[in-house]
């Protein structure tokens, strides 16, 4: 259960927007994301408002808005990025289109000395900017806080209705000062009180269970990440292990051990609530004929449908003693502008129709539905589950089967000037839209050169960097290639031996994210080439290419080389957007 929220975070699009969130949460104050339109009147009792960052500019006639009666209803407001624009834009002032946008590092200087906002955050600092329009005359009432070389309003307030707004971000780390600057709103400005800690949930969270559940009992389908084990884990305590079931499928498409991993994790949770469905055929069969992604993705929706009915209705969990518990967390609750995959198949396998009536009943309970992964993961460490789970990356629903990439027909690898051209189609993104282009091979394993290349390059959506092939690069081929039990295997070695090097040299902890992915790349007998895809992220709708340490990288190249059938070893260097995280 919530407390009444005193915070807002008007969701203007911005790609910030939930890192806001949890910042607020962070300072111990509970926030709440909601579209940037809310009429002002659902917002009654709010505390503060802060109207997040967007991708777009305020005179574009699409481009999100606030309803103006925010300004004079007496909560503080905060307006970042786009929001400071919007806000000036509707009060008065005046918004210019960048011709050229300042992304980066940038210093700003407070020109106000003593202004509440900056109280410990004084002189010059170091702060993030993200943005092509800016402010040119402030509205009526306001002033200019403060500047960067290149934005001459950075900062704008007037006190008096305790507006505020800010052109850079105090989110994100790389803004000295941004937890000072936000501290200061919440608590110094707009009258915060703490009223949110997620180190000490357990208990009310249990009670909370029982009062959703009443004489029932409780059923999960797990997956062995961490949301899905802490709510299971939440409702075990809450209810006890005769109250409490849930089954784990195995589709053949995980992690090498990872059905002996869930195993002996539930297993050390006390009884044996938790059963294995092995339906490994049911998946493996007829994804062999499947080589575009989006039809291995529905297959698999498909089949997991199915298992899921199955079950329930092998089990009774329809009658009137059981109710469904699920691992949803908040982001997964909230229908924003991004379109994540993760949303479409999570939603998919919550609305089989086994389910969907359990929902409309009102026989649910999603224990973490108020919370982000992060405060997931602190009540795991309340909860005391070990540290190898909570720390796990996350892995997609449909596992190795869109990482093991799929060909029909047979092509040579080309030489550019800019270097070789991989005819293996990936998914990437751009704007909104879907790509579905090749790849660009480089020697150097430069992330600017890649940006760079992908910018001038029309038709392709990533640049990988060789670490090392078995041939020269132009003597390999893209062959034909299914997603047959032995390519998953490959990959599923290659997979083992990036996971075990990669946890051994600390690498794995300063990445959000990991995957590796087979192309049918190589030679006669090699036919296979593996790519490493490192990224750190905050919510996986962005993501930064993460350069391998040069030890590492040469000690996986070595150790997959010497796994049958791998021509060649490379290393992603595409962000997100223009690629996504998962290649499929
Ligand atoms: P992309 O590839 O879209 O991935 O950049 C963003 C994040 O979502 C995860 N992902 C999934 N998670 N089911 C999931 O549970 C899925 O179908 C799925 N597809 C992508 C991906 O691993 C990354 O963390």
């Amino acid at each position: 259960m919530h407390p009444q929220p005193q915070v807002t975070v008007l969701d203007a699009g911005g790609q910030y927007c939930h890192l806001i969130a949890r910042k607020v949460r962070e300072l111990g104050v509970y926030a709440e994301v909601r579209p940037s339109e809310t009429p002002a009147a659902q917002l009654a009792g709010r505390k503060a408002l802060i109207i997040s960052g967007g991708p777009s500019s305020v005179y574009d006639p699409e481009s999100p808005t606030v309803d103006p009666a925010i300004f004079a209803a007496g909560p503080a407001v905060l307006g970042i990025c786009y929001g400071q624009q919007l806000m000036a834009h509707l009060l008065g002032g005046e918004v210019r289109k960048g011709e050229k946008g300042e992304y980066g590092l940038a210093t700003f200087e407070l020109c106000v000395p003593g202004e509440p906002l900056f109280a410990g955050a004084d002189g010059r600092q170091q702060i993030w900017m993200s943005h092509r329009d800016a402010v040119a005359a402030v509205p009526e009432g306001f002033s200019v806080l403060g500047r960067t070389d290149t934005c001459a309003i950075a900062a704008i307030a007037e006190p008096a209705r305790r507006l505020y707004g800010l052109q850079f971000h105090p989110e994100v780390v790389h803004t000295t000062h941004g937890r000072e600057i936000l501290a200061n709103f919440l608590f110094g400005i707009a009258g915060c009180r703490r009223d949110w800690d997620t180190r000490r949930r357990a208990l009310p969270l249990e009670e909370e269970i029982r009062r959703t559940v009443g004489e029932r009992n409780v059923f999960f389908f797990v997956s062995g990440g961490v949301d899905s084990t802490v709510a299971y884990t939440l409702c075990l305590r809450a209810l006890g292990p005769e109250r409490v079931r849930g089954v784990y499928v195995d589709t053949g498409l995980m992690r090498e051990g990872e059905t002996d991993f869930v195993r002996r994790h539930f297993e050390a949770l006390g009884s044996g609530t938790v059963s294995i469905e092995h339906a490994e055929a049911q998946f493996l069969t007829p994804l062999a004929a499947a080589c575009d992604p989006e039809q291995k993705r529905r297959i698999i929706g498909e089949e997991f449908v199915r298992v899921q009915e199955r079950i329930i209705e092998s089990r009774h969990l329809l009658d009137g003693h059981w109710i469904l518990g699920q691992g949803t967390i908040y982001p997964d609750t909230i229908e924003s502008g991004g379109t994540q995959k993760a949303a479409v198949i999570k939603t998919h396998h919550n609305r089989v129709p086994g389910i969907q009536k359990l929902i409309e009943a009102g026989r649910i309970v999603e224990p973490l539905h108020d919370y982000y992964k992060d405060e997931v993961r602190d009540i795991g460490r309340e909860l005391d589950l070990p540290a190898d789970l909570l720390n796990r990356h996350p892995f997609p629903g449909p596992g190795l089967a869109i990482r093991c990439l799929c060909a029909q027909a047979e092509e040579a690898v080309r030489r550019f000037p800019e270097g070789w051209l991989v005819p293996v189609h990936s998914v990437g993104v751009q704007g909104d839209s879907r790509t579905y282009a090749p790849v660009l091979a480089i020697e150097a394993p430069d992330t600017d050169r890649a940006a760079d290349l992908i910018n001038r390059m029309a038709g392709i959506n990533r640049v990988i960097a060789r670490l090392e092939t078995r041939e020269p690069l132009e003597r390999l081929r893209v062959r034909p290639a299914a997603l047959s039990p032995e390519r998953l295997a490959r990959l599923r070695a290659a997979d083992a031996i990036v996971r075990r090097l990669s946890h051994e040299s600390g690498f794995d902890r300063r990445v959000w994210q990991f995957p590796v992915i087979l192309i049918p790349m190589g030679s006669e007998e090699a036919p296979d080439s593996v790519v490493l895809r490192p990224v750190d992220s905050v919510d996986g709708m962005t993501a930064r290419a993460v350069p391998l340490d040069v030890p590492l990288s040469a000690a996986l190249a070595r150790a997959l080389l010497e796994i049958p059938g791998v021509a060649g070893v490379f290393c992603d260097l595409t962000h997100k957007p223009p690629g996504t995280i998962e290649w499929e």
